[in-house]
């Protein structure tokens, strides 16, 4: 067991740490940096947390950079941890890495030997383990969303800032790719001019995962090669529930994900938000006809304002998001229908695909509208109602190695905590303002509460289990 005390003085100096100073100063903080190398010949020791799942294509990534040694490696499930990384032959690259089925244990274990972590577990186990990580003096790539609960997105963020030495970066892969360097670029450049809204979609949860039910109730045997207390970590107990959690299923349960938005939106909204300089919303409404007190519900649009800022329109700008299937309304943004997402594999009479049904951003500019699909599709605009294409001097780069290359002090990291930090708190309000279906939620995002209304604001703080 890691000793909880002086984690809890870190927690709390760092939690004292105001977000002042926006976005863009964050990326400059992250470039200073430790350059520790701990591997053998000089590499950079990574520790990894979560090999199932999306922890598999980290692992695979992280692997892949020839200056990265895996040390350690840890996974609740041991069906999981026994396979991470064998090929069909039975070959085993990590066979003598040691393995963990808890996450304290490997860190407390390996300590010194570890330069950096990578954590892929569901997203209520994010803040902590980056938290403990980063106490420790590591560099850490933790998944999408950063954190579970905006309390923990803010922690993350304010301790990341406190630790410029540290290179911190959220796994959203996409950011690195050329297509959204250049949507960073227009939106940062005011290629339609100051931004009125940002509407965005995606058609999760209908059919991903469960969403829409009250708590399941009764419980199943927990599997053997399961360590479903660790599963739980700082979330309170609840019985095991064969297939309804572990694993990818756990997404639509309040007490675990972040539902639709919190899950898809950091892919999605991440380049304009980050190039417009938004930071907290003011205002947030859901309109959500069926979540419940445990999960997410199956279909949501939630709206937030935020102030101005010299990138906005004077009155500042509507954020609309839209999920489980609603759309906005393509024509009264001036776009053509067809743009609608489609099965249609021809292009439209402006040369245009369907977007994608994971999701895009519409951004309506006093000078025209943006469209950035979420990938494989550069951003254009519609002005006049003709379409407007851009060229894109921008390469991809691989996201993994990006935060390999700036632990070893080349180059930066693209979504460092600070500024991914920012946007995760947004979408973890949101998430609470859908327990709260047609109430508009005024957020006061200095004092971290929603201003008279006492009982959402109870969602906005973690809250860990006693003992972790
Ligand atoms: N960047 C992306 O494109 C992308 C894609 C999918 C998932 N994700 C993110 O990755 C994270 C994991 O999602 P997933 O779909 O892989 O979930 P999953 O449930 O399918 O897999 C999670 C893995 O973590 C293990 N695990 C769970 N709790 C753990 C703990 N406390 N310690 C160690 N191991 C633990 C599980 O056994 C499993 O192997 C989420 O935060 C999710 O949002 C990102």
């Amino acid at each position: 067991m890691v000793p909880n005390a002086p984690r809890r003085d870190f927690l709390k100096s760092t939690l004292a740490i105001t977000l002042a100073g926006g976005p863009f100063g964050a990326v400059a903080a992250a470039g200073a940096r430790s350059a520790l190398r701990s591997g053998p010949n000089g590499k950079l020791a990574i520790a990894k947390i979560a090999c199932g799942g999306m922890g598999q294509s980290d692992l695979g990534q992280l692997a892949s950079h020839a200056g990265v040694s895996i040390v350690g490696l840890c996974d609740i499930d041991r069906n999981t941890l026994d396979q991470v990384g064998k090929d069909d032959k039975g070959n085993d690259p990590f066979k003598d890495v040691p393995k963990f089925q808890d996450w304290r244990e490997m860190l407390a274990k390996l300590g010194d030997k570890i330069d950096a972590v990578c954590i892929s577990t569901p997203d209520h186990s994010h803040a902590i383990a980056s938290m403990k990580a980063m106490e420790m003096g590591k560099h850490v790539y933790t998944q999408k969303p950063l954190a579970r609960s905006a309390g923990e997105n803010r922690m993350l963020a304010d301790a990341a800032k406190a630790k410029p030495s540290l290179v911190t970066q959220m796994g959203t892969q996409r950011s690195a790719t050329a297509e959204r360097r250049l949507a960073y670029e227009l939106v940062r450049n005011g290629a339609i001019g100051k931004i009125k809204a940002m509407h965005a979609w995606t058609d999760r949860p209908a059919g991903w995962w469960p969403s829409g039910k009250p708590r399941a109730e009764g419980s199943d045997p927990v599997p053997a090669h399961v360590a479903w207390d660790i599963w739980l970590g700082p979330a309170p107990a609840r019985p095991y529930k064969k297939d309804l959690y572990h694993a990818f299923n756990w997404r639509g349960t309040r007490d675990f994900g972040t539902g639709a938005f919190g899950d898809m939106a950091c892919h999605i909204v991440d380049m304009p938000y980050y190039a417009l300089g938004l930071t907290h919303p003011t205002e947030i409404t859901c309109d959500a006809p069926d979540g419940t007190d445990d999960q997410y519900p199956n279909v949501e649009t939630v709206r937030m304002k935020f102030a101005a800022n010299e990138r906005t329109a004077a009155d500042g700008i509507e954020f609309i998001w839209y999920d489980g299937g609603r759309l906005p309304d393509f024509k009264s943004l001036g776009l053509p229908e067809t743009l609608a997402p489609s099965d249609r594999k021809e292009k439209d009479a402006h040369g245009c695909l369907p977007l994608p049904k994971d999701g895009a951003v519409i951004l309506v500019g006093e000078g025209g509208v943006l469209v950035i699909p979420i990938q494989w599709q550069l951003p254009f605009a519609f002005v006049d109602g003709k379409r407007k294409d851009f060229d894109n001097p921008h390469k991809t780069t691989n996201h993994w190695h990006d935060w390999v290359d700036a632990c070893m002090g080349q180059g930066k990291a693209r979504a460092p905590f600070e500024l991914a930090g920012l946007m995760c708190e947004s979408l973890a309000i949101g998430a609470v303002a859908s327990r709260y279906p047609g109430k508009t939620l005024v957020y006061d995002a200095a004092s971290f509460a929603f201003k008279g209304h006492a009982d959402s604001t109870t969602h906005l703080k973690p809250t860990w289990r006693t003992g972790w």
